[in-house]
């Protein structure tokens, strides 16, 4: 088959390098992709939001599969716009993606199936959301209710940090002005992300895994798209993972289909862990960045034919194997990031790490430059590592970390810490 990968992140050359190994997959093509991908795929410059571009490219290429990385060209209806001009594609409808598209939708709907989730209201006013804010009190979350690059939630400590939020929201502060946002209680509890590939009808638990999204070490510093994670989540049991099935995922497939929108794709739930059981912080249509680099480092089986059956709505029967390791990634990113930060600086000595046991390397932000290999991008390198344990992996990746020479990126030191006190522990 000839494939097309859309995007151009870590996750997408996790998928490209796991796809790659598919013996289903002819050639496989991403666009429009980065230099690591290009060692797995042949990149295509593409514009990806202009889908009838997208289409032009798959019908000259003869393309039987799509399968579409981020969240934005979801959002805006891709898969709609593929599939309509004959094109199989893995990924939710426009309509389905509303799962992430809109806060507020996700949380009607959640209210509406009994799938626990923090209280709230849905406001389009200001006046409103602060009357609500000083009756409900602090710490309370205000959430703009559409896509926001990771930056549409605050936290707030105290009622004025919360009206603060409010007005930020409604006067353009994340670039365009919100037209609605979502004020919810504040979740107490220890957080997972949880992946489930979902047919329309049936959902196949893929993994469990956490992330670091705080810059610096000891969760310290602006929050980010994620300075690393690992899978899988130890607070994750069995038992917590059925929980999360039978609770949160199944009855959200379950209202999709029943509304006659059903979900295709991968649903990455956001989790709180609380002492009362497992709780929606917000949905996600899509792999997760990193936690894709990690997940697909410990399946076994081949993921193409589980896409295919996802989108033909055939997941019943299907069973997936995985490697019983624990694997970890550390992002790499060049200095100043989140923040301002410069582009073309040079990295060498991938290849060198990349050679060290267990050890896998999966570009975000690179591309090549006659020969060597330059940043391009804020988080530039996925280093990852599978090994027994999390703390084991952790070692190896810091290992290959170590390999790399370039004066003008960073990393955390701790990735993994949450996980590796936990195995402490239970020696
Ligand atoms: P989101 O963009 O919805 O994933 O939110 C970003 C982060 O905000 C989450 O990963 C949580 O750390 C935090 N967050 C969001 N909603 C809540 C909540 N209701 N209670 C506590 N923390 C939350
Ligand atoms: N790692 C969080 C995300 O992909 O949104």
């Amino acid at each position: 088959m000839n494939i097309l990968i859309l995007g151009s992140g870590g996750r997408e050359h996790a998928l490209a390098w796991k796809i790659a190994a598919s013996p289903l997959t002819t050639k496989l093509y991403c666009a429009p992709g980065n230099a690591g991908i290009a060692q797995e795929a042949e990149c295509v410059a593409l514009d990806i939001a202009d889908h009838q571009a997208v289409i032009a490219f798959c019908k000259d290429a003869k393309i039987d599969f799509v399968v579409v990385g981020p969240e934005v060209p979801l959002v805006a209806g891709i898969v709609d716009d593929l599939e309509a001009a004959g094109i199989k594609t893995f990924g939710p409808t426009k309509w389905a993606a509303r799962l992430e598209g809109s806060k507020g939708f996700t949380k009607d709907l959640c209210k509406a199936n009994n799938i626990p989730t923090a209280a709230y209201e849905r406001f389009k006013s200001g006046d409103l959301a602060k009357d609500y804010v000083r009756k409900r009190g602090a710490p309370i979350v205000v959430k703009a209710d559409g896509l926001a690059a990771g930056k549409g939630v605050v936290v707030a400590a105290t009622v004025e940090e919360a009206e603060a939020a409010i007005d930020m929201m409604f006067s353009g502060g994340l670039g365009d002005k919100a037209w609605e946002i979502v004020i919810e209680d504040c979740l107490v509890g220890e957080e997972a992300s949880f992946f489930a590939l979902c047919d329309g009808d049936t959902a196949l638990p893929l993994a469990s895994a956490q992330d670091h999204k705080r810059v610096f070490d000891g969760d310290k510093g602006p929050n980010t798209g994620g300075m690393g994670a690992y899978t899988p989540a130890p607070i994750m049991t069995e038992a917590m993972n059925k929980r999360v099935m039978d609770e949160i995922v199944i009855p959200t497939v379950q209202a999709l289909k029943k509304a006659g929108a059903p979900f295709k794709g991968v649903l990455f739930a956001g989790l709180m862990i609380t002492k009362d059981g497992p709780q929606l912080i917000e949905y996600n249509v899509r792999f997760g960045d990193p936690e894709t680099q990690v997940i697909m480092l410990r399946m076994m089986s081949d993921l193409l034919p589980a896409l295919i059956a996802a989108r033909d709505g055939q997941l019943k029967h299907f069973d997936l194997r995985w490697y019983p390791d624990a694997a970890l990634t550390v992002v790499m990113a060049a200095k100043g990031y989140p923040g301002s930060y410069k582009k073309g600086t040079v990295i060498n000595g991938l290849d060198q790490a990349a050679q060290l046991d267990g050890v896998e390397i999966f570009h975000a932000g690179t591309r090549s430059d006659n020969g060597s290999i330059v940043a391009n991008g804020g988080r530039v390198l996925n280093v990852c590592a599978r090994g027994k344990t999390v703390a084991e992996a952790q070692a190896r990746a810091y290992a290959a970390v170590d390999k790399i020479d370039w004066q003008d990126g960073f990393c955390r030191r701790d990735i993994g810490w949450q996980a590796i006190a936990r195995e402490q522990n239970r020696r």
